[in-house]
This record gives C-alpha cells, structure tokens and sequence, in this order.
C-alpha cells in the first residue's frame, strides 16, 4: 500500500536535520509554565511584534520543518499588512495549530488536569485545513508528587488527546500527541521514568481504542530525565540511555517520529540529551525536537523589540541550528560555544 499524504506529512515534520519550534506564544498562558513565561511580553502587541520577527528570520526552515502557533495568527499581519501565515509558508515552513483553550480540573482532584478546546472543534479543523494549517498539536500533562499522577488522570488525559488525535486526522490533518510528565518536582530519574512509561501506555492503548492510525501521528513527549529540584541529576548519557529504554518499551515502531518538548531542560541539557540518544545509533522512529523555550527562550533574551530585529533573529537561528545538528547526533559544544558566526560545514 503506499503512503498516505498524512503519512508523509508526519514524516516530513521530523524531516532528517529538522524539527518543529514551539513558538505557540500567548499573554494568558504566561502563568501556566509554557514557554512565553521566560520572555517578559508585556503586551499582546509585543507578542505579535515578536511573532513577526520569528517568521521574519532569514533561513528560519533550514533547521526548522515546522512552526506550531496559536489559531488567533492565522488572522495575524506584520506591521506592513503582510499575513504572517504568508511570511511562514514562503520560509517554506509547515504550519501547525495548538487548540486547547484552557485547562480544567479534573473532577474531584486538587491538582490534576485536563485540557479544553475539544468542543465544537470539527468546525474550526476544517477551516483550518482549508487554510494550508498541517497538523495540530494537544499538550496533556502528568504533574509528579508524592500520590500523583493518579491512574485516573492518566487515563483521562490519554482519552482526551486520543479523540483530539482520531478528530484530527478525520480532517487530514496530523496530530502531534503530546504526553508530557513534568519534569518539574524533587522525583529522581527512576520515578520520572516509571510514570512516563505509564502515561505513554494509557496513551496508546487510547490512540488504538480510537482508531488512530499510528503512521499519521507524530509523539511530543518529554526525555526521562531527574526532577528539576531532585539533589541528584542524572549525567546526559544516563538521560540519553533512560530516555531510549523508556521509549523502546513503549512506543510503536510504526510512529515515525517523536519531536521531543524541552520541558524547562536548558537549551544546552535539551540539545546535548538529543543529541546523545541520536549518537545511540538508528532507532525505530526519528528522534527530533519540537521544543519551545529551549529555541524561543535565547531569542526573546537578544530580542530588542522590533520586528526585524537582527539579534534575536539571530539567536534563533542558532538555537535552531544546533538543534537540527542534535536531531543528527552532530552537535558539539565546541559548535555551541563557537556561537552563531560559524558555518555548518566547519562543524
Ligand atoms: P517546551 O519545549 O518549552 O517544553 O514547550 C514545548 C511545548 O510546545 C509545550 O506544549
């Protein structure tokens, strides 16, 4: 049988040297932890100012097959009246939309979530299809504590992106499954790994209850790493190994490609982790990225506030670079520190 456009679409976001940018900012998800949180926009006119400069950036799809964004920029123009879903396709970027509109807890529960947006969803998919978007992303989110996740939460959240995911592809468009177990928390290594392991079986045992075609999808989840307040960090190469086994237990081989988060991993520990696991030799599926602070968070440093502001550009590209290089277990800190100035042949 030969591939479906989905198929290669899926296959096309974790493109070998490629991966995806998160760059799905927005001012009232700033207290959630995602990844707008480290850049300090103050205004909804700074994010869109910000947003321009990002489709902006020369070479932005070298490193880059896609960018994620909220669906609020697909009526988005630059200050010039240029729509910014123009500026993205012709970086000959692939556009995908992230749809959540909030969380909700989950009943009964203090601390556990579940994301929002699925309802009336069919409509806006369509017309989004009709408009060049790609794929969607849905981000559910696995909190550790002591008694947290609770088997509940896991398997509500499982269902939630499996009929997000089964919706999705019923509008030709492929979704990004996002499960993704906090790193943030004092839990070592062991229990980041036993409750990823965990919601990753909820997941697909919920994908296979909804029909989803596993070649159409592409995996968003985090790498097994140590809590972020946990006294002992486990060194790369034992996240990279960790990371591996976990996935291999786990994940299908008919996915064909996992576009890991970042997760509050600095852009060095989520470049060198990448690059680790890609150093490991082939896999079953592409490891690549899909990160948001670990590409946004340098170019909202550099940025001065303008649209075609030359430092974040560059920072961005950077990041992407060495990003891209990671997703070929090519990447070296002697690379990273030598800065954005080198080309990749000297690498
Ligand atoms: P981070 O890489 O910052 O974790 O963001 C990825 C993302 O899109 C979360 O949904």
């Amino acid at each position: 049988m030969s591939e479906s456009t989905l198929a290669a679409t899926a296959r096309a976001m974790v493109a070998p040297g490629k991966g995806i940018f998160a760059a799905d900012v927005r001012l009232k998800d700033l207290d959630r932890g995602a990844w707008g949180k480290v850049a300090g926009l103050e205004s909804e006119e700074e994010a869109g100012d910000f947003q321009e400069m990002i489709c902006r950036t020369p070479g932005l799809g070298e490193h880059l097959s896609s960018l994620i964004v909220f669906p609020e920029v697909l009526d988005r123009t630059a200050r010039d009246g240029t729509p910014l879903t123009e500026l993205i396709a012709d970086q000959g970027l692939m556009l995908g939309i992230t749809p959540t509109t909030g969380f909700q807890l989950l009943g009964g529960s203090q601390y556990e979530y579940v994301p929002r947006g699925l309802e009336g969803l069919a409509k806006r998919l369509g017309s989004w299809r009709e408009r060049g978007v790609s794929f969607v992303k849905w981000r559910v989110a696995a909190r550790v504590m002591p008694g947290l996740p609770t088997e509940r939460a896991m398997i509500s959240n499982a269902r939630s992106v499996a009929e997000l995911a089964a919706l999705a592809q019923q509008f030709d468009l492929v979704p990004i499954v996002e499960p993704e177990v906090e790193m943030q928390g004092e839990h070592s290594i062991e229990r980041q790994f036993q409750v990823t392991e965990w919601f990753l079986h909820r997941t697909f045992e919920a994908l296979y209850e909804h029909g989803v075609s596993l070649e159409e999808i592409v995996l968003k989840t985090n790498m097994v790493v140590s809590g972020s307040d946990c006294p002992d960090q486990a060194d790369t190469a034992t996240v990279a190994a960790e990371t591996l086994r976990c996935l291999r237990r786990v994940v299908p081989p008919a996915v064909p490609g996992i576009g890991f988060l970042s997760g509050g991993q600095t852009d060095i520990d989520a470049t060198a982790h990448l690059d680790a696991m890609n150093r490991l030799g082939p896999q079953p599926w592409v490891l690549s990225f899909s990160y948001g602070r670990a590409i946004g968070r340098a170019a909202v440093e550099a940025w001065d506030g303008k649209t075609d502001d030359s430092n974040g550009q560059t920072a961005l590209a950077h990041r992407a670079r060495m990003c891209g290089l990671a997703s070929l277990g090519q990447w070296s800190s002697d690379l990273e520190e030598a800065g954005p100035d080198v080309p990749a042949s000297s690498g």
